[in-house]
């Protein structure tokens, strides 16, 4: 409720600070169903489904008139889908013109039956145009309590009820009377129910009774009086009476009283006393309530009396107004204030007083009264409660409308015409309720207005089964409804397309809020949807650009440019734009990665940025300081070339230096004796335009064991043949690359071994060949010689061969 008044504050103070349009776009933005959307007056709701990612669209609900304007800047927001939309519209089903000459059939309310459409909200203008017709019927039925102190008053209309016809012919030529009396319940403690009292209540009194129609609708006036006359007086108990049950019998029993269709209906209501209503009959043990019925016997007496509680004044009022009855209470200015109270909740009717003493206040008041009723036009209707109905006109007067549903001084034939504004309030949860009927009427006249409305309050595709309603829908991951192109998930799944499950409708919320960036009213910042909890980011407006972040709010084209050629580089394309900063690539750097790192790397291998000897800006080398570094790669340094900055006093001071900053050289045996000079130690000297300029000197001097070092000078005072130094050695000395004793050890023993290797080597070739040679020679000579092989005179068998011939059968047969 309190979020609910938060809105409607929040809505308003938006519409008063913006515009109406965008008062309306707030609204109907606000509604993410079509039912909804349709229920919020001027908004219409695009179905499309089947969208693609990037044709997502933010806002389904939008306001009639943006819907228009994009359509004709041929925007088609809703991808060719036709949106849902409706006015609230009339379909006129009578229209007869008026008519109100004497003799004609009288038409005096225009039009009579229309058929409505009606938009919540929408309010519906039409006209309704009156007139009175001449000679309009009239009946009156005259209803008249009989208990005993109205004797007097009976005498009076007995004696006048001719000169009353007379006088309301003179109104009207169609004029007819009815007659019927009452007196009260029989039973206690209304009436005495005694045997002797029912027998005769009073002296004079017939038998008490509860209500007694007494003659129908006529026009024979004679008849009226006679019966008037006839009709007995009768007596009961307590004060108030049961006119009531009269009342609602009178109405509810058209056919036997003669109400004609088309007429006025007056029914005087006359009496001295307050009447029972509903809840007295309870006194009598009479517990059922009313049930508005005719319960007329042939004799035309109530037979329901001691059956039904009286009538309450609510269904009194609503028999009147049904039955187009206009009720005039017609009793002494003693009961003034009690029928006044009774009137006011009685749309259809009117007091008027009447006396004991004078005869013909009766008259005078049904002629005023019937007077007032005819020259004054009530409308009056019976819309339903969540259909509000606003009536204005000008009556006679011409002048500017104003509001009112009635209008005075009327005479036949003038035509009065009422603007009436049919606005729906409120859209009914009960759907029965979605369509009926109601009229609009002027009090008094049957004739109505009879409007059939029907409540657009929801879209055809809400319905299931309809086009456009699928249940457990792709779009929907299967696990929900798709309705007018938006997912309604079952329990347990939620988001735009079903995709997160959770029961909590607390978890929802809360991840719709984890989507919201702190003291930010949208959500994901506008550039995308809220899934699970979190942003999944949309493309950005063009190709190659993508939105994101928590909430979106980065992007990677926001990114500073390069603009070259008239290209747009973002990052210089040598980097990654990240919410909106550069991410160089390695050798690239600056805001845009304009800069080029890889321009202060010197040639050469392993070279450092800028030499080491300064910072790389944006594609330059910064030499730190640049007093003594200089070159684009910080590659020289000041006073590099010995010759232009050596001093004159670099063989006096080196003997020191190199005694008190290595130890070594003549001086050392002294142990640096009579150097008083101050001498540091650092790794380099260097020394700077400045300290050049203010005298200081560079040496580069051999020291005793054959390396050179370097040291700067510069005088710190002199004083007579004595000069003071500051001197600042470079903490090692420069010497030649020593030789390696191992290495050239080792290499003379492999030399050595190999070369030995290679002497055997090549003996041992000589040798072999030698050999060959000789084998060679021998074997020619072998050749010549006289013996053969096998036949060496000097050659003895070493082996002996014995034989045995009859072994070698025996061993056979084995
Ligand atoms: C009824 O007809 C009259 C003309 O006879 C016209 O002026 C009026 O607009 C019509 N009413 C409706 C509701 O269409
Ligand atoms: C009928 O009406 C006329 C004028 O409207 C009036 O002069 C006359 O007295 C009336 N007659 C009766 C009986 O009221
Ligand atoms: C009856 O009561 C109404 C309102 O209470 C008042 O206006 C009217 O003058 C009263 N009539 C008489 C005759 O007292
Ligand atoms: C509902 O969603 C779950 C998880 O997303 C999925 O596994 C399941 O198949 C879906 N249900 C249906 C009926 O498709
Ligand atoms: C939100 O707004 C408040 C008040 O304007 C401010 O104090 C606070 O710092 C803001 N928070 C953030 C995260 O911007
Ligand atoms: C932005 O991001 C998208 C998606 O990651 C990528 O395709 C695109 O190239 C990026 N654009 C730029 C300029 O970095
Ligand atoms: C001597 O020179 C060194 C290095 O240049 C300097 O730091 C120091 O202050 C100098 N000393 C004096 C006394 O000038």
């Amino acid at each position: 409720m309190r979020a609910l008044d938060f809105t409607i504050v929040f809505l308003s103070v938006v519409a008063i600070c913006v515009g109406d349009d965008h008062q309306d776009e707030v609204e109907c933005a606000a509604q993410v169903k079509c039912a909804d959307c349709i229920k919020t007056p001027s908004c219409v709701w695009c179905p499309a489904t089947g969208l693609k990612e990037t044709e997502k669209i933010q806002n389904r609900c939008i306001p009639r008139k943006f819907h228009e304007k994009r359509m004709q800047d041929g925007r088609d927001w809703c991808f060719g889908h036709q949106v849902i939309d409706e006015v609230s519209s009339i379909t006129v089903q009578k229209n007869e013109s008026l008519s109100s000459k004497k003799g004609v059939e009288p038409v005096q309310v225009q039009p009579q039956e229309i058929h409505l459409r009606l938009r919540k909200q929408d309010g519906f203008r039409l006209k309704l145009r009156y007139t009175q017709a001449e000679d309009y019927p009239v009946d009156m039925y005259y209803l008249m309590d009989l208990s005993r102190s109205m004797y007097q008053y009976r005498e009076h209309l007995s004696e006048l009820g001719e000169e009353l016809a007379t006088t309301m012919r003179n109104l009207t030529s169609k004029f007819k009377l009815g007659f019927g009396s009452f007196v009260d319940k029989v039973a206690l403690p209304m009436t005495d129910t005694s045997p002797a009292r029912i027998e005769r209540p009073c002296s004079d009194c017939a038998p008490p009774y509860g209500y007694k129609h007494q003659m129908p609708l006529s026009d024979d006036d004679k008849l009226f009086t006679r019966k008037v006359k006839a009709a007995p007086i009768s007596g009961n108990l307590d004060a108030p009476e049961g006119g009531f049950d009269a009342l609602m019998q009178a109405m509810v029993c058209p056919e036997r009283i003669g109400w004609s269709e088309k007429a006025r209906h007056l029914l005087v209501f006359c009496t001295d006393a307050s009447s029972h209503m509903a809840g007295d009959g309870r006194l009598a043990g009479i517990i059922e309530p009313n049930d508005c019925e005719c319960h007329l016997d042939s004799s035309g007496t109530y037979s329901h009396s001691l059956l039904q509680d009286y009538p309450s004044l609510a269904q009194i009022r609503k028999q009147a107004r049904e039955r187009n009855i206009h009720i005039i209470f017609a009793v002494p200015a003693t009961k003034n204030t009690t029928y006044q109270l009774l009137s006011e909740s009685i749309q259809d009717s009117a007091v008027g007083i009447i006396e004991k003493d004078d005869r013909s206040a009766v008259i005078d008041l049904i002629r005023d009264e019937y007077k007032k009723l005819v020259t004054s036009v009530t409308l009056i209707d019976t819309a339903p409660d969540f259909i509000d109905i606003k009536y204005s006109s000008s009556c006679l007067s011409g002048s500017a409308k104003k509001e009112t549903d009635s209008c005075d001084g009327l005479h036949y034939s003038d035509v009065v015409e009422f603007d009436i504004v049919v606005t729906v309030t409120e859209c009914p949860t009960d759907k029965s309720l979605l369509k009926g009927s109601f009229f609009i009427r002027p009090q008094g006249l049957n004739e109505n207005l009879k409007i059939h409305y029907e409540l657009i309050c929801g879209c055809p595709c809400d319905e299931p089964g309809a086009p456009g309603h699928v249940p457990m829908a792709k779009e929907c991951n299967y696990n929900g409804t798709l309705i007018c192109g938006v997912c309604a998930c079952r329990e347990g799944f939620y988001d735009d397309v079903c995709a997160c499950t959770g029961d909590d409708a607390a978890i929802k919320q809360n991840s719709i809020e984890k989507c919201r960036a702190p003291n930010d009213t949208s959500i994901c910042n506008g550039r995308g949807a809220c899934r699970c909890g979190k942003c999944t980011c949309s493309p950005g407006p063009l190709p190659n650009q993508q939105y994101s972040g928590p909430f979106c709010e980065c992007s990677n084209f926001s990114c500073k440019r390069v603009t070259e050629g008239g290209r747009h580089r973002i990052c210089n394309e040598h980097g990654e734009c990240v919410c909106g900063t550069c991410k160089c690539d390695i050798g690239w750097s600056g805001t845009a990665c304009e800069c080029r790192d890889k321009a202060c790397l010197p040639p050469g291998k392993n070279t450092e940025i800028c030499s080491g000897r300064g910072k790389c800006k944006c594609g330059k080398c910064f030499c730190d300081p640049p007093s003594i570094y200089s070159g684009e790669f910080c590659q020289n340094a000041y006073c590099e070339d010995p010759k232009a900055c050596s001093g004159s006093d670099c063989d006096i001071l080196k003997d020191c230096v190199e005694c008190v900053a290595y130890k070594t050289g003549p001086k050392a045996q002294e142990n640096c004796g009579g150097c008083d000079d101050e001498i540091y130690l650092v790794d380099k000297v260097v020394t700077s335009r400045e300290e050049h300029a203010a005298g200081t000197r560079m040496c580069w001097v051999p020291s005793e064991d054959g390396c050179t070092f370097a040291f700067k000078y510069a005088l710190l005072r002199e004083g007579g043949d004595q000069k003071l130094y500051n001197i600042t050695v470079e903490s090692t000395k420069k010497c030649p690359e020593p030789v390696p004793v191992l290495g050239v050890a080792i290499g003379v023993v492999v030399a050595t071994v190999l070369l030995g290797l290679l002497g055997l080597l090549l003996w041992k070739v000589l040798t072999t060949l030698h050999d060959r040679k000789e084998y060679a020679k021998f074997e020619k000579e072998r050749s010549s010689a006289k013996w053969g092989r096998d036949e060496n005179p000097l050659y003895k068998p070493s082996t002996t061969t014995f034989s045995n011939p009859t072994f070698e059968q025996t061993s056979r047969q084995d």
